[in-house]
């Protein structure tokens, strides 16, 4: 009999670690709220002052040994009577840049990007970022796509956009490098962090029906505004033998329809703001896209004009129109377009579309790929870069086959997902023009 309550008093004994977030001193107890950062709830500890001699507070890291009874507090079912409760690593809280029971805005907490992670916002968003990221792969899996690490040191600039950083040795910076005489280019040409993956998921394309890439990309936007990130994670895809866009939209719509599923899967009771508008999207062309907007012009700063860009605001107001949901926006001007979109019939438009979504305006950029080499040949000749993609060029002459793909921006998804106003507090690290203290 008393072996059999020996042991049992055992079971319920549990072991904790964590750091806390309050400390509330009583003369004979002190409650604390522990956490791990596996969930948004914490654990309320129950200890009496005299087991732990050194100082309780925010932010201190422990380790605390007891019972888990019912909790007579609310917001809680169980406590954690300690018997034992000691400090891994203290907190001095007079300097400690987190004061407990303050709410923070996304502002203030860029100012300490170190310990941001610490808060109850980043670490639910930390916890959401991963399980999409995770649904990403699923969704890829279950439809058969093969996973690529594409490169992140490249020597083209897929986009053509001139957005790229350049890649530099130590040796290289050296002042008086570079010379007749300096040490020259590392790879023996120039350089860049990748700006896309996309023309190398093409190179895979060649030879295996579906292939996708996750990883960093760069872009040296000099003016970022609250949609722009200097370093960002993009989704690619990469489709072969596909003759019509609805496939490439399939498999964008697909792949965000996933993601917000398993979101929602796992962090029910989490996500109070979460966009419920993946399940109806609209499709329109860029020509009727910009007789729409004409028809508003007074709306705008920049006047939409038939063979310009769509700005922010003209993207945001298509969604608008279409009743807040997303909008495939598609054949786009030959001219506002990469050179590997595919020309279309007209001669004037390609097989370009950018998925609109509420909040962000472009969330995914794709396209057919222009697969016949007489008309990618003269494109690149025009544009000099024949030499630098004599390769590209080469897929093309041996076993070509129409085929599309996009790519989507994880940190703009994760912004409209979660209502979130600026793309720097989507991504743990957010780089951007003048900031990268870490
Ligand atoms: O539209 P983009 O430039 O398309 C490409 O790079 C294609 N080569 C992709 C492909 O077809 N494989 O970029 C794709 C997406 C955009 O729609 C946007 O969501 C995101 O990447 N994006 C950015 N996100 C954050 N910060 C930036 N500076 C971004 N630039 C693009
Ligand atoms: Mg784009």
């Amino acid at each position: 009999m008393k072996v059999e309550s020996k042991r049992d008093e055992h079971f319920n004994k549990e072991n904790k670690i964590g750091w806390l977030r309050h400390v509330r001193k009583q003369k004979n107890v002190v409650f604390c709220s522990l956490y791990d950062g596996s969930t948004d709830k914490h654990l309320q500890v129950v200890a009496d002052p005299q087991i732990c001699h050194e100082e309780l507070c925010t932010g201190c890291s422990v380790e605390v040994g007891g019972s888990l009874v019912p909790s007579q507090g609310r917001g809680q079912a169980v406590e954690l009577q300690a018997d034992h409760l000691s400090i891994v690593g203290p907190c001095d809280n007079e300097v400690y840049p987190i004061k407990p029971k303050t709410e923070y805005t996304a502002d203030q907490l860029r100012a300490f990007p170190h310990l941001r992670a610490r808060t109850i916002l980043h670490q639910k968003l930390l916890r959401i970022r991963s399980t999409a990221s995770m649904a990403v792969h699923k969704y890829f899996l279950d439809n058969h796509f093969l996973f690529v690490h594409t490169p992140i040191t490249t020597s083209v600039d897929c986009e053509g956009a001139g957005e790229t950083f350049s890649i530099k040795t130590g040796e290289e910076l050296k002042p008086g490098a570079g010379g007749s005489d300096g040490p020259g280019h590392f790879f023996n040409s120039p350089t860049y962090l990748t700006v896309s993956g996309q023309l190398h998921l093409e190179v895979i394309t060649g030879s295996f029906l579906k292939a996708y890439s996750f990883g960093p990309t760069f872009r040296a936007e000099k003016s970022p505004g609250r949609h722009h990130l200097a370093e960002f994670y993009m989704i690619e895809a990469e489709v072969a033998f596909t003759q019509s866009m609805e496939c490439i939209l399939q498999v964008m719509e697909g792949l965000v329809k996933s993601m917000t599923q398993s979101v929602l899967d796992s962090h029910e009771g989490e996500v109070e703001d979460l966009w419920k508008h993946s399940q109806v999207s609209d499709q329109m062309s860029y020509s009727d896209a910009i007789k729409i907007l004409e028809n508003k012009k007074d709306n705008f700063k920049e006047s939409p004009k038939w063979g310009c860009d769509l700005s922010k605001e003209h993207e945001k107001f298509l969604v608008k129109h279409c009743g807040n949901v997303p909008v495939f926006v598609t054949d786009f001007p030959t001219e506002i377009k990469p050179f590997y979109c595919r020309q279309n019939e007209d001669h004037a438009t390609v097989g370009a579309v950018d998925l609109l979504v509420p909040g962000v305006g472009e969330l995914c950029g794709g396209s057919l790929r222009e697969e016949r080499h007489d008309i990618l040949r003269p494109s690149l000749d025009n544009l000099g870069l024949t030499q630098p993609y004599h390769w590209y060029l080469e897929l093309r002459q041996f076993g070509s086959v129409p085929h599309g793909g996009f790519g989507l921006g994880f940190e703009r998804y994760l912004q409209c997902l979660l209502g979130i106003h600026n793309i720097k507090d989507t991504i743990p690290f957010p780089r951007w023009v003048q900031h990268c203290p870490l």
